[in-house]
């Protein structure tokens, strides 16, 4: 029997770390100086897990380069020994992969931040996130963006299960909500798996305990740390309500069932 591979699966159910790079090519053109992207752009990728986006953003632009910073060493050195296969040799040399705490401040200055897969909601108070967003906007240039994800509606404010087929079939997965404190706004969430012809479920494969942020109090903290325009992307929906895949900006949002937003932060 081949070993479960939990990244594997991670990064073939929620993560589309293709799409995440064209996005954030998008939005800097949209929102920056449009004509620095053809000297390259550096992304740096806060909580970048296997660093699946860094390795796609390079892939863009024979100029783009882009560092990865997570405390897991483990995470990390699973994206590098993945990526070194996949990639081009050029492509894999403009990442750069460093394990630490992204609390703590990184030198290098960048054209893009991004904080994705919600993971700053492990930061549950408020004097936290303000720190760590003071410090990424210390680490951008000029020009720079700050690009983080939010998720949100009823359907995440009570426990609940959310089940899909991977898309080559080969196996199940769901996002569970276990819990969610309406005091706290404290959120437990896991994401299980069940391979194709195995009768086992793996339960909570990966776990997060995280602070739910309201889009509103994310905006204040943000202002707060010193950026001055915020813009907000939302995902468009199929016929049926649900969401396609495709993002552009908006001004107001429904609070769908399960709704995620993009914010993109200036100074
Ligand atoms: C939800 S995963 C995100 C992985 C990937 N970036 C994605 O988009 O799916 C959260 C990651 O944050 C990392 N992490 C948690 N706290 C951290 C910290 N203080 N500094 C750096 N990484 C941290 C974890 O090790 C984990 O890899």
């Amino acid at each position: 029997m081949i070993k479960f591979d939990p990244h594997h699966y991670y990064l073939q159910s929620v993560q589309s770390p293709d799409h995440d790079a064209e996005l954030l090519a998008d939005m800097y053109r949209t929102h920056s100086d449009k004509k620095l992207i053809q000297q390259g752009l550096l992304l740096r990728e806060d909580f970048a897990g296997t660093a699946a986006l860094c390795f796609e953003w390079v892939k863009l632009n024979s100029k783009h380069s882009a560092i990865g910073l997570d405390i897991d060493k483990k995470a990390l050195a699973w994206g590098d020994k993945f990526y070194a296969k996949q990639s081009k040799k050029g492509d894999y040399a403009r990442v750069e992969l460093k394990a630490m705490d992204v609390l703590h401040a990184h030198k290098v200055k960048a054209d893009l931040i991004c904080a994705l897969n919600f993971s700053y909601f492990f930061l549950k108070q408020r004097q936290d996130i303000l720190k760590y967003f003071k410090e990424v906007r210390a680490a951008l240039k000029p020009e720079g963006l700050f690009i983080l994800d939010a998720f949100g509606g009823p359907e995440y404010m009570t426990p609940s299960e959310d089940k899909r087929r991977s898309a080559d079939g080969s196996f199940t997965f769901w996002w569970v909500v276990e819990r969610y404190d309406a005091i706290t706004s404290e959120i437990d969430c896991r994401i299980d798996f069940q391979v194709k012809g195995e009768t086992l479920r793996r339960k909570g494969v990966f776990r997060y305990h995280w602070r739910l942020w309201g889009l509103r109090e994310l905006c204040d903290i943000l202002q707060e740390a010193g950026f001055k325009k915020l813009h907000f992307w939302a995902e468009g929906l199929d016929k049926k309500g649900h969401g396609n895949g495709r993002f552009k900006e908006v001004q107001s949002e429904e609070n769908c069932q399960a709704w995620l937003t993009y914010i993109v932060a200036q100074s």
